[in-house]
């Protein structure tokens, strides 16, 4: 398939652009496109047929639901069914942002959208590009992240390109995504809202908004359930192909680093304080120790094991409060083993 790329502005896309996609999706066909968490793959949200090409062009497990795109409350109306009150009340104070809600789904959501669930997960984008197509298009979108299943999640149209050239109409070229982070997806139909999967909107502010939230093990990524009520949990997610591993006391992380800082093997990955010497094998998540520039520059981090010329990657492991939950929650699911001692650490060098 002939893939159209378009360099836009994110912020500021021209009308030009916004229409290009517009018609694509009205022609049920897929684009990529950068939203400020990470890039979606996206199609008219009432289309079981281009619905299944996601899945197809992803190889995403049939029953793992995709995530409807909104641009105004209408669409919500249309695509949902109880809307709980706290949600019409309070809509304005999350949304357009990073923070996706599960609603008992519209007959018109095929089941190839939610996963054969009689709920749908909505959330309306913040970013400009994103919104102003959905808009034009007057469509409800339904899109995953834009990546194939099990990979690291896409925040730079670079990684969107290499991915998706040849398998979708349209790729937005448009830089990196804001936050790099996948949304925090609630479940408020209980009597205490439930975080499913953690994410960039940080459980503080969820709670701010509806209240104390119960944050499920498994979104913490420390719990695992053949049935869980997000379906998405129970795969394998976010793995770069060459391992990585996580080091958890930071003690031991610096000593590892210390000894293995001039060995090619190894692309250590962490804030700067914890790497304590420049080089060519180490990234850099961020300077501040602010943990919203490294959830931003976490998922390029993993992409970077396999496009370099190491054998494994080693992580540090981060404190699980604010994104720290949502960033460990990723290093978890990417990660193939959690290092604690020194000899787990030497194990694993033998493996290699
Ligand atoms: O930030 C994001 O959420 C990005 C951008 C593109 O919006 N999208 C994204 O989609 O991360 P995806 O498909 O990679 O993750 C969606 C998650 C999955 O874990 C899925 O199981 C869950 O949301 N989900 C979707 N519909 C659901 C439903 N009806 N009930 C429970 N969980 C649902
Ligand atoms: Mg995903």
């Amino acid at each position: 398939m002939m893939t159209r790329i378009i360099k836009v502005d994110q912020d500021n896309p021209s009308q030009e652009a916004v229409q290009e996609g517009s018609s694509v999706l009205k022609k049920g066909g897929l684009i990529v496109f950068p939203t400020e968490t990470v890039y979606g793959i996206g199609c008219n949200a009432f289309s079981a047929e281009s619905a299944l090409k996601i899945f197809s062009v992803k190889k995403r497990p049939a029953d793992n639901p995709l995530i409807v795109h909104i641009s105004n409350m209408e669409m919500l109306h249309k695509i949902t069914r109880d809307v709980p009150e706290v949600v019409e009340e309070r809509w304005k104070k999350f949304w357009p942002g990073p923070l996706t809600i599960i609603f008992n789904a519209s007959p018109l959501m095929p089941a190839e959208v939610t996963g054969g669930l009689d709920t749908v997960a909505v959330r309306m984008p913040s970013n400009n590009l994103a919104r102003s197509i959905i808009e034009a298009s007057g469509l409800p979108v339904a899109a995953p992240s834009a990546n194939i299943s099990t990979r690291p999640s896409i925040t730079s149209s670079e990684y969107a390109i290499q991915e998706f050239s040849g398998s979708v109409d349209l790729i937005y070229d448009a830089g990196d995504c804001s936050l790099g982070l996948e949304s925090t997806v609630i479940d408020i139909r209980g009597e205490k809202p439930i975080v499913l999967r953690a994410g960039a909107m940080n459980a503080e502010d969820v709670s701010s908004i509806f209240g104390e939230v119960v944050i499920d093990d498994i979104a913490r990524g420390i719990a695992y359930s053949e049935n869980p009520i997000s379906p998405g949990t129970k795969y394998k997610h976010y793995s770069p192909s060459k391992p990585l591993v996580m080091i958890e006391d930071d003690s031991l992380y610096k000593r590892i680093f210390r000894k293995y800082s001039m060995d090619r093997r190894f692309l250590f990955i962490g804030l700067d304080q914890m790497l304590e010497r420049n080089g060519q094998n180490l990234i850099s998540l961020g300077g501040s120790g602010d943990l919203r520039e490294a959830a931003r520059k976490l998922f390029s981090s993993f992409r970077e094991i396999d496009r370099s010329n190491c054998l494994a990657g080693v992580i540090h492991s981060f404190p699980e409060e604010k994104e720290g939950l949502a960033i460990m929650n990723r290093i978890r699911k990417a990660s193939i083993m959690v290092v604690r001692t020194e000899s787990d650490f030497n194990r694993f060098v033998e493996s290699l």
